[in-house]
């Protein structure tokens, strides 16, 4: 495996926002992925737990940024604005299911009974570093984000 590719800081991660990067997957593929503080959107949420003081569960999860439901929805559309957290949960914006952001389980609306697509992660010191050995980091922010060049690439991995 390659060296782990640092991500960012647990601590410069949002309250209620995801972190959006780009990898790239055996065949070349490129995909987007999230990065969320599990606890995001909760009352009373703190940066000493994102630390990962003593607990061995990573305080955060990376997910395929794509929805279950219809695969081409992403959950995060780029820009300023992010994925749209609530209480621990990710919102689709298409169609409302929530998304736990911990279990990536769905238990409402049209995708219930489905589940994110987790991309692994570990946190070593408060930086997290992208540590899935069949994933390869390509830039930060979304597919069209690549020095302002368009992908010619899709995101789904069906
Ligand atoms: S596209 Fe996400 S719930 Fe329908």
């Amino acid at each position: 495996m390659d060296d782990p590719t640092e991500l960012t800081t647990v601590a410069t991660l949002p309250d209620d926002d995801s972190y959006l990067f780009t990898v790239s997957g055996p065949s070349g593929l490129e995909e987007e992925v999230i990065l969320v503080r599990t606890d995001a959107g909760l009352e009373g949420n703190s940066t000493n737990r994102a630390t990962n003081g003593g607990d061995d569960t990573p305080p955060v999860r990376a997910w395929k940024n794509f929805c279950m439901h219809e695969p081409d929805q992403p959950f995060d559309r780029g820009g300023d604005v992010g994925a749209a957290i609530r209480e621990g949960q990710v919102i689709c914006p298409r169609h409302g299911s929530l998304f736990d952001l911990d279990s990536g389980d769905c238990d409402n609306g049209p995708a219930a009974g489905q589940s994110m697509v987790e991309v692994e992660v570990t946190v070593t010191d408060g930086t997290v570093y992208l540590t899935d050995d069949n994933l390869t980091f390509e830039h930060e922010g979304g597919l069209d984000d690549d020095d302002g060049m368009p992908s010619s690439t899709s995101h789904l991995g069906l």
